[in-house]
């Protein structure tokens, strides 16, 4: 068991039940016309992919904890919407099917696994996809209200810029925010936001 699957083994939901705050607000203003076919990786329990079910989207889950993912599908469950759920370790992940969005939040990797995975989120794209990407940035270590402690596992603005380079950037900032979701995130955060769209060339 890793310790993913440890922390989703506890009673209820770690980062609570209702979407991330950021995805709602970039899924209203992309005002995304369902269905699309969006991948989301580092789901965890579901509250994110559910919430884009519930808007119509087709959602594909990934996640290194199987306990998480059988938590987001009786999360879907109880919405009356369904998900496609893989239990995969991003490290050795291939994107095999071509995505219209891309959603990662706060899905901390290693910096070598995760240049990977933003070079295969670029290729998994059709032209117009969209990404949206909210991670705690590498000032988050100056407070503890969530997150990695490893500065590698950190994720700031001018590494977004350079991976997604090709794309149309829509909303791009590094900030101090608050941010309480459930048992883990608890308050003033420093965030990196990225949304983009890929271009049509
Ligand atoms: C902080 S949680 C966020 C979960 C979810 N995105 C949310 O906002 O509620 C980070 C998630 O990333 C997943 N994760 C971390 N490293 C991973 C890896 N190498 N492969 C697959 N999943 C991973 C964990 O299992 C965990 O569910």
């Amino acid at each position: 068991m890793n310790r993913w699957d440890e922390r989703y083994s506890q009673k209820g939901y770690a980062y609570g039940t209702e979407p991330n705050q950021f995805l709602v607000e970039q899924v209203n203003a992309l005002n995304l016309a369902a269905p699309l076919n969006i991948l989301s990786l580092g789901e965890g329990e579901g509250r994110n992919a559910v919430y884009l079910a519930t808007q119509g989207h087709h959602v594909h889950a990934v996640d290194g904890s199987a306990v998480g993912l059988e938590k987001a599908k009786k999360l879907a469950e109880q919405h009356h919407v369904s998900l496609v759920t893989q239990v995969a370790d991003l490290t050795h992940f291939s994107i095999e099917q071509p995505c219209d969005g891309v959603v990662m939040i706060f899905c901390h990797l290693p910096s070598t696994v995760r240049h990977a995975i933003h070079q295969k989120i670029m290729e998994a794209l059709v032209p117009g996809g969209v990404l949206i990407y909210q991670a705690y940035s590498t000032r988050q270590l100056n407070y503890q209200t969530g997150g990695p402690r490893e500065v590698d596992l950190l994720v700031n603005l001018n590494e977004l810029e350079e991976s997604f380079s090709d794309m149309r950037v829509l909303h791009a900032c590094m900030h101090d925010k608050e941010i309480y979701e459930g048992k883990y995130h608890t308050g003033l955060a420093s965030v990196t936001e990225f949304v983009a769209r890929k271009s049509f060339e």
